[in-house]
């Protein structure tokens, strides 16, 4: 059975502990990276799957992100630990995303990762939606919240301002022993 909840600030080092497992410390050499520098994720789309022993199974953090000057939600990181893999915590993870960003009027999700795993969850190619680089313009996603929401949205894309109402979310409040040592 697993379970999700909403992340908070007590879990930030283990979820960025499994992304470093999931990925590698050096993911923050991404340029996914660089839209996500000195921005709040969005609290209410970061969850944490844990098993009945509370075990961290699964991570998923978002961003909001501008693709010329519209407002989108970059999805990701999602991390399934690797004993935990093809259980379905990922499809989990992603379909509750995506209900939630939804209920919360957002309109339009992309993110970079592969097309052969994404698809499932109805995401597709975008064209002409231009990730810093170096990106892989194959990579590109797009999935529609309301329909026809990636329609004539195209150009850069670029760091949004936080997106959370009222200020920093306390899911970023992590403590003055870790200010500096953030790496989102
Ligand atoms: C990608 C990831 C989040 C999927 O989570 P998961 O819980 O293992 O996925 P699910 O159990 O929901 O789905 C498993 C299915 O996805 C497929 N799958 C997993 N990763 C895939 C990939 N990169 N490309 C294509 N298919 C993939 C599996 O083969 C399996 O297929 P099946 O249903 O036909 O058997 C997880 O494998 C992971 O954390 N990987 C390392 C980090 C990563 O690559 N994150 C995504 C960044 S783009």
């Amino acid at each position: 059975m697993i379970e999700l909840a909403e992340e908070t600030a007590h879990d930030w080092w283990e979820v960025e502990a499994l992304y470093d497992l999931c990925f590698a410390p050096g993911r923050t050499a991404l340029s996914s990276y660089r839209l996500r520098d000195g921005v709040d994720p969005v609290a209410k789309l970061c969850f944490t799957a844990r098993d009945n022993d509370g075990i961290l199974a699964g991570v998923i953090r978002n961003w909001p992100v501008h693709v010329g000057d519209r407002l989108a939600i970059l999805l990701g990181p999602v991390a399934v630990h690797p004993t935990r893999q093809g259980e379905g915590v990922g499809g989990i993870l992603m379909r509750k995303v995506l209900n939630r960003a939804h209920d919360l009027g957002w309109s339009r999700v992309m993110l970079v990762g592969d097309y052969p795993y994404y698809k499932r969850f109805g995401f597709f190619p975008l064209k002409g939606v231009l990730m810093p680089p170096p990106t892989n313009p194959d990579r590109v996603l797009g999935y529609d919240l309301a329909p026809g929401a990636w329609v004539g949205v195209h150009g850069d894309v670029t760091q949004a301002p936080d997106c959370n109402p009222g200020g920093r979310p306390h899911l970023n409040d992590h403590g003055p022993e870790h200010a500096d040592a953030q790496s989102r």
